[in-house]
């Protein structure tokens, strides 16, 4: 693919610190985007901004905790004034909480809620708002049919398949899911995209920096280690997730499955839900 093909755009990508968002921040540079990293960790943020501008790209990185709402308002306002509407915006942060609904206490529902679902909602609306009123200015618009910006919400193949280890998780990527489709049927007739991405297990931070309920200290980091362990041994990388992920705002897709996973999941969704219910009753490998 063209390494010019955003030349001139303006990314923004939230959780852009490590794993998903790091790899896409450095993908959309690479083809010539400035990029805008946004992390709850802003020290990790600067460091992919560095990485972003060794490969010659622009960028800059922001600090803030996407399930705020004050906060994401203050963020896309100064995206806006420091640097203007955004092109392409990858919600992407996004945390784990697992074990079984009935260990799940009220915090651990907010808190996976509040980055998972919430911080997308934030980022679609708040972004999706900016890109309506620029292209909606414009005398003619051109046919393209994503012509007036991209918006891509990271939510993963467990919003395909229940399963009794992820309850929390899957609820909140099966709302993305849904959040991605509605808003890409609004947004069309403003020629702006929406893509849905939905990745199997890759190897990032998010099981060590998972929450594990149910347990006590050392069982939790059992469950890390083992959880860490199970992504190391899968070892798909981040970085060919965000090449799927160019892919989609180059092609405009809807739902984006990535890797045999998430593929052989979406399919089974399709034409074998009851498959899914038997195989949500064993325990997934991240458990
Ligand atoms: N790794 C996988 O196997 C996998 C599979 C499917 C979907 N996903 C999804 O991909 C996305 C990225 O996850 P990852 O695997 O790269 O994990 P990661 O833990 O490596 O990276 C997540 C990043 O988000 C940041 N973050 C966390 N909470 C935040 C908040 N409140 N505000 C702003 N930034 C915050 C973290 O600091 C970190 O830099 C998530 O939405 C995750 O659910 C991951």
């Amino acid at each position: 693919m063209s390494l010019a093909l955003f030349d001139g755009a303006l990314a923004v990508v939230t959780g852009a610190g490590g794993g998903f968002g790091r790899a896409t921040a450095l993908a959309l540079a690479e083809r010539g985007a400035a990029v805008v990293a946004a992390d709850i960790d802003l020290a990790a943020a600067e460091r992919t901004v560095v990485l972003a501008k060794s490969l010659g790209a622009v960028g800059a990185a922001y600090r803030v905790d996407v399930a705020d709402a004050d906060a994401m308002e203050e963020f896309a306002a100064a995206v806006r004034a420091d640097h203007r509407v955004p092109d392409i915006v990858v919600n992407n942060a996004g945390i784990a909480v697992l074990g079984p609904l009935l260990d799940t206490g009220v915090d651990d529902w907010e808190r996976i809620l509040g980055v998972n679902l919430w911080g997308v909602i934030h980022g679609s609306r708040l972004f999706a708002k900016q890109m309506v009123e620029r292209v909606e200015a414009l005398p003619n618009k051109p046919d393209k049919p994503n012509y007036g910006g991209h918006i891509v919400n990271i939510a993963s193949a467990a919003a395909f398949a229940p399963t009794r280890t992820l309850p929390a998780y899957c609820t909140t990527k099966a709302a993305v899911l849904m959040l991605s489709e509605c808003l890409r049927a609004e947004l069309a007739g403003h020629r702006i995209g929406v893509t849905a991405v939905c990745p199997g297990f890759a190897k990032t931070g998010i099981a060590r920096n998972g929450t594990y309920v149910g347990l006590d200290e050392a069982g939790q980091e059992r469950q890390r280690a083992r959880a860490e362990r199970g992504l190391r041994l899968r070892n798909y990388p981040p970085e060919k997730v965000a090449e799927r992920i160019v892919h989609a705002i180059v092609k405009n897709k809807a739902v984006v499955p990535v890797n045999t996973e998430a593929h052989v999941l979406h399919a089974l969704s399709r034409v074998a839900p009851s498959a899914l219910r038997a195989i949500a009753r064993i325990p997934a490998p991240l458990g």
